[in-house]
């Protein structure tokens, strides 16, 4: 395998995706990884990621120079490349000019090996304000810009290359060249991994794993629970329990479209538990309009819940988590860009239930590998591509008191209201052939508190207003409107307020996070 050592740049991820694209396996590390434990891995190449710092600073992240003694080839890329210069001798200074954009690049060496099949000008994604100003002692200059004469350097004899741009985004036209280049051809690996080979093997190793035992698994109908799911069904059967929990606040249908894949009558043979807690969990949240409060008694109201119905089924083995590689690099567990949030996956394992061990078979994958093995193992397509829903569900996304009422006119709305984007997303993509540019990320209605004075027909109204929204966005933690066209929110309002009782107006919500957040509570 090849690992990423993780300086904190914003592209990391996409740095481990585009390794994994050249059919080589990759994982992320911190830079506070010790040495050590990346000599027993016994990697086959090492990238060094992006950072915000400056490495001449005191206590910039940095890394012991041993690392380029190993033997093993190193790619540096941004802070990566300045560090690697840095710390071997070359020298790193604000630079004059700082560069962020598409960037005119001419190629000056390593024609045959990182740059085999580059042009010798061609457009990189630099983003930086120190440069390189120094190569370090038998470093080449191999690329340069009109004004950073040290776009990429290296020391080919050693295997170490550095590039001040970002290979791994898409605006670098050789960018995945390049990458192949080092991660196959320098690194020399077989290209062997493949997301095919990746199903076969967990189901092995959860067999292995779980011999006899039984599993348990909280399931959300989510991409990652559900696709764990079925990935735990092939590989043990009836050994597998799934509590799914309808808190009654899911999406129209929801509950009956989970039950309908992995009940009874669905493809998987497995113990399936439904548990109808919609009345319990109304009953808990009347009166209550406070949002974080409404989040913890629900959050509070699921462990009682799934405690309940574990206690039936007695002690299990292993309890089955859905935790994904972002969850695992976001909780800082893996990587260093985002300590932001800690996730609800990772850490604090449930002392609810009595188990002996843990098992997370998606922990080393991304969310569209995860989509991938849902495909193989035979998930519908709705299920493998929904977009994200919170853990609390339409709780958040109702404002003020939450009552069975409301909860109806939320989901009818919100029904209705994802029909017409993705019929109109369909209706885009079929006429041209692409994807419409304003395909939101996350899209939903949400009712707000408001009530207003209306008219249908001859008679008064005074009912609710149902916001609608829709972002785009890369990683959930910015985001803006989405460009729905007025045509499709037209019909989305007269739909809502001529089918949804209780709802006299629909808005639609234009702002951005931040300041706003995606979710509307
Ligand atoms: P916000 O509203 O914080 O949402 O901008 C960012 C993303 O996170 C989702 N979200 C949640 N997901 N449990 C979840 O599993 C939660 O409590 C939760 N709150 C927000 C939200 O849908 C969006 O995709």
């Amino acid at each position: 395998k090849v690992i990423v050592i993780d300086f904190g740049g914003q592209y990391n991820q996409l740095v481990a995706r585009r390794v994994r694209e050249c059919n080589v396996y990759c994982e992320i590390y911190s830079y506070r990884t010790p040495i050590e434990q990346i000599k027993e891995m016994n990697p086959k190449g090492i990238i060094l990621t992006g950072g915000p710092n400056s490495c001449y600073e005191e206590d910039s992240p940095t890394y012991t120079k041993e690392l380029f003694e190993l033997g093993i080839p190193v790619l540096g890329l941004c802070y990566g490349a300045q560090l690697m210069n840095h710390i071997l001798g070359g020298k790193v200074e604000k630079a004059p000019v700082r560069e962020y954009g598409k960037t005119e690049t001419f190629i000056d060496g390593a024609k045959d090996s990182l740059f085999a099949g580059v042009e010798d000008e061609t457009v990189v994604w630099m983003s930086h304000f120190d440069y390189i100003s120094k190569p370090a002692p038998g470093f080449e200059i191999i690329a340069h810009t009109a004004d950073c004469p040290v776009a990429a350097d290296a020391n080919e004899a050693k295997k170490l290359y550095a590039i001040q741009f970002h290979p791994e985004v898409l605006h670098t036209v050789k960018g995945k060249e390049i990458l192949h280049n080092f991660v196959r051809n320098i690194c020399q690996t077989a290209g062997s991994w493949k997301m095919d080979s990746f199903a076969e093997n967990a189901v092995r190793e959860i067999r292995e794993k779980v011999g006899d035992g039984k599993v348990l698994l909280a399931l959300s109908g989510g991409v990652d629970s559900s696709v764990l799911a079925a990935l735990l069904a092939k590989a043990i059967g009836k050994q597998l329990t799934c509590v799914f929990v309808d808190h009654g606040l899911l999406r129209k249908n929801e509950g009956d479209e989970v039950e309908g894949v992995f009940g009874p009558n669905g493809d998987f043979d497995i113990n399936f538990v439904r548990v109808n807690a919609q009345e319990r969990y109304y009953a808990k949240l009347a009166g209550v309009t406070e949002p974080e409060r409404k989040r913890k008694i629900i959050g509070e109201e699921f462990i009682r819940v799934f405690e309940e119905e574990a206690k039936k089924i007695g002690k299990v083995d292993f309890l089955a988590q859905g935790t994904i590689y972002p969850d695992v690099v976001e909780s800082g567990l893996g990587g260093e860009s985002a300590v932001i949030k800690s996730h609800h996956n990772v850490g604090g394992l449930p002392d609810f239930v009595d188990f002996k061990e843990i098992i997370e078979p998606l922990r080393n994958l991304f969310k569209d590998e995860v989509r991938a093995v849902g495909l193989e193992l035979g998930l519908p397509e709705y299920l493998v591509f929904r977009q994200p829903f919170p853990g609390p569900g339409l709780g958040i996304r109702i404002i003020g008191e939450v009552t069975a009422e409301k909860v109806r006119m939320v989901q009818d709305a919100d029904y209705i209201y994802r029909e017409e984007v993705d019929k109109a997303a369909r209706e885009y993509k079929e006429a041209n052939g692409v994807e419409a540019p304003w395909m939101p990320n996350q899209y939903f209605a949400a009712l707000t508190n408001m009530r207003s004075v209306g008219v249908m027909g001859d008679e008064r109204t005074y009912d609710y207003a149902v916001a609608v929204r829709a972002v785009r966005t890369i990683d959930f933690m910015t985001a803006e409107a989405a460009e729905i066209p007025f045509a499709v929110l037209q019909t989305v309002m007269s739909r809502i307020i001529n089918e949804v009782r209780g709802v006299n107006r629909v808005m639609y919500d234009l702002t951005s996070k931040p300041p706003g957040t995606i979710e509307m509570e």
